[in-house]
């Protein structure tokens, strides 16, 4: 069976980004994967210090939740960066994850999780899909640098707070899960 573990980046459980997640997080059980989504604004996730302490065997020396989200990702075929557009970017909780995913490499630009697979799916208010263009770029460069195919993205614009996410896009999260092998 693979797995996937969805890093879910919104405060908000009724909100947008949760109609994604939710359509991601469906269509891959259907397929018969094991899905975990991990509310990352429940967990305690301290920012990275910058010590580099866990680049020769991977383990950081801060004790909190972030043991349990590198197990779920050690144990994933598929990462799942779900979030709203925070000022161009991904929201703080899901950066806390991201800054904190330098444990992920080792000293000599290695990859401790090459090879599995990362799709992302962003809302935003904007209608202007160049909203959402630097957090892309940072996701791009990110999987670049961790070995992480990126299979495949799911971009929402004109999410309201209030509004919802467009059918189309909820049908593109859909069709985005059943092109994952
Ligand atoms: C702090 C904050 C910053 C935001 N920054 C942007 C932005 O840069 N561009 C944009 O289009 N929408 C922005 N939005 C709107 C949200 O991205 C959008 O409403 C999103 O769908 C909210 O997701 P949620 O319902 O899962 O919380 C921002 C909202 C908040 C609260």
């Amino acid at each position: 069976m693979k797995n996937a573990v969805i890093l879910f980046g919104s405060p908000r459980k009724k909100g947008n980004t949760v109609e994604l997640a939710g359509a991601m997080s469906a269509a891959l059980k259907e397929k018969g994967w094991g899905v975990r989504t991990l509310y990352l604004n429940d967990l305690n996730i301290r920012p990275c210090q910058g010590c580099y302490v866990c680049l020769p065997d991977g383990v950081c020396r801060i004790n909190d939740d972030m043991k349990d989200v590198r197990k779920y990702i050690m144990e994933s075929d598929l990462i799942v960066y779900a979030t709203p557009i925070y000022w161009f970017g991904p929201s703080g909780q899901l950066k806390l994850v991201m800054d904190r995913s330098i444990a992920f490499m080792d000293e000599n630009f290695g990859s401790r999780i090459e090879g599995k697979k990362a799709v992302t799916l962003t809302t935003f208010g904007d209608e202007d899909m160049d909203s959402c263009r630097p957090a892309i770029e940072i996701f791009e460069k990110t999987f670049d640098l961790l070995k992480v195919a990126y299979a495949g993205r799911v971009d929402a614009p004109g999410c309201q707070p209030q509004g919802g996410v467009k059918r189309e896009y909820i049908d593109k999260t859909r069709a985005l899960a059943e092109s994952l092998a």
